[in-house]
């Protein structure tokens, strides 16, 4: 088995309230390798190519609203103006771009064995409401997607991380340059690698 790298963003939210050190320590802690590190404003066209820019995406976002509010029995129609997921996943997008701007954002390489999975499972559910305790969406942050899309904007949750292998390079190769991904040997590396 190889190691995997993945791409964690710290996003403003988290920035403002200045909780940078204690997220990174969540993916110190379990032992992922931080492979390479920076902290700057992001240029609005990376945002957009960032985020995917397929129907496929887009309904997957837009049908995350639209469950969130059947369960609550509100009518996209009426709180966005459409009930089609593919429109409501293009305004989420529209919105993120917004978001990500409003600070500079923390980006980070981490390297381990199953490590999307596992920046996956620290994170917790897109929807903080949903997300448990220990993780860090649902220790740091309690939004949800009724409150927050109904508001037009994007739900404020903390933390980008890399969610498939196949996103895990173009993502890796948008925001650094190879010869900003470092190696060397964490301290435990002889027990884990
Ligand atoms: O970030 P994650 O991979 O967990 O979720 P995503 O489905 O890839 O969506 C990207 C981001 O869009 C989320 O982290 C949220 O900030 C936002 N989003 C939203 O505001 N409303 C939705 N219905 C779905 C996503
Ligand atoms: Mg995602």
């Amino acid at each position: 088995m190889d190691p995997q790298q993945a791409l964690i963003i710290i996003k403003p939210d988290a920035v403002q309230r200045g909780l940078m050190g204690k997220i990174l320590k969540r993916f110190e802690d379990v032992g992922l390798k931080i492979v390479a590190f920076k902290f700057e404003w992001a240029d609005r066209e990376k945002i957009i190519a960032h985020y995917p820019e397929t129907d496929e995406w887009f309904g997957k976002v837009g049908q995350r609203t639209l469950k969130n509010y059947g369960a609550k029995g509100l009518e996209a129609k009426e709180m966005l103006g459409t009930d089609d997921p593919v429109a409501i996943g293009k305004m989420v997008k529209s919105w993120l771009i917004d978001y990500m701007s409003e600070s500079p954002l923390l980006f980070a390489v981490v390297e381990g064995y199953e490590t999307i999975h596992i920046v996956r499972k620290l994170c917790g559910d897109t929807n903080p409401m949903n997300a448990l305790p220990g993780t860090i969406r649902g220790d740091f942050s309690h939004d949800n997607i009724d409150l927050a899309n109904g508001r037009r904007r994007p739900l404020r949750n903390i933390i980008h991380g890399t969610d498939a292998v196949e996103e895990a390079s173009k993502e890796i190769n948008l925001w650094f340059r190879p010869e900003e991904l470092h190696t060397y040997a964490r301290a435990d590396e002889e027990i884990m690698f």
